[in-house]
């Protein structure tokens, strides 16, 4: 990587691609999530408003699924990176599994939201939640029977801006894993990081839209690119 002894701070963002070996299907791309279902009908908030039951029948099945997915050496070698890395280590990513924090990572930022939380629109409170949501559960805390799944849909905001962007500010490695590169804001990372002075680096199976962007590209399945590129880091 070249002047690792200089590397203090890093931020690693990741996306479908890190779960893909872990049995969790990537959004684009052939038999791709967005190939099945049109993100239209499943995922934004007037689908939701139209035919609930549509949308919470797939983010129930898609629950369900992750929680009978494990994590691989990818995951492992990042938990094990955040554990043992002497500077300060953010991971952000952008799946809303959550197969890094069952790998040991505990910090980790869902941008993009978690399956495994359920958000009541009436009190605004969030709860873990493994089971369904379609027979319209009540919330634990107010009662009322409006939760949702506590993930973004396209239109709105993305969770954790403000402390994304302040880590950028104060990176010294930019890393992005398994992610194409085609929905902003991640998408733009990258090119933050980079005029903010960090190195940057993809590991990805192939080269992602924005791969130009990075100082470095590297192509191959996360669970070998991964753990290798975590022992270049703690050996340097
Ligand atoms: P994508 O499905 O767009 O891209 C996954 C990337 O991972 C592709 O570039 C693949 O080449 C790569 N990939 C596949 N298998 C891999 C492997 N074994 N090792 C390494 N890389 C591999 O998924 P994201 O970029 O995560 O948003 O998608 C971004 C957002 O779009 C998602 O968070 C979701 C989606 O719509 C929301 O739902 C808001």
């Amino acid at each position: 990587m070249g002047d690792m002894a200089r590397m203090r701070n890093i931020v690693v963002l990741t996306g479908a691609g890190i779960s893909a070996e872990s049995g969790i299907d990537t959004f684009r791309g052939g038999g791709g999530l967005w190939e099945q279902h049109r993100v239209e009908d499943v995922a934004t908030p007037e689908a939701f408003a139209r035919d609930p039951e549509l949308v919470q029948r797939f983010y129930d099945m898609r629950r369900a699924a992750v929680q009978t997915k494990q994590p691989n050496a990818a995951h492992h070698a990042l938990a094990r990176l955040e554990a043992e890395w002497r500077g300060e280590l953010l991971i952000v990513t952008q799946n809303v599994d959550d197969l890094h924090e069952r790998a040991g990572a505990s910090g980790v930022l869902h941008m993009h939201g978690t399956h495994l939380n359920a958000w009541c629109t009436g009190c605004d409170a969030r709860h873990r939640w493994t089971g369904t949501l379609i027979e319209k559960p009540p919330c634990p805390e107010c009662g009322e029977a409006s939760l949702r799944p506590d993930v973004v849909w396209f239109g709105e905001m993305p969770y954790e801006m403000e402390r994304i962007y302040a880590a950028l500010r104060g990176a010294d490695l930019f890393v992005s894993i398994g992610t194409s590169g085609a929905v902003y804001p991640a998408a733009g990372f990258v090119q933050d990081a980079s005029q903010l002075g960090a190195r940057t680096l993809e590991l990805n199976l192939e080269r992602s839209q924005g791969s130009h962007w990075f100082d470095e590209s590297r192509q191959g399945p996360a669970t070998q690119l991964v753990p290798r590129w975590v022992e270049e880091m703690l050996a340097g």
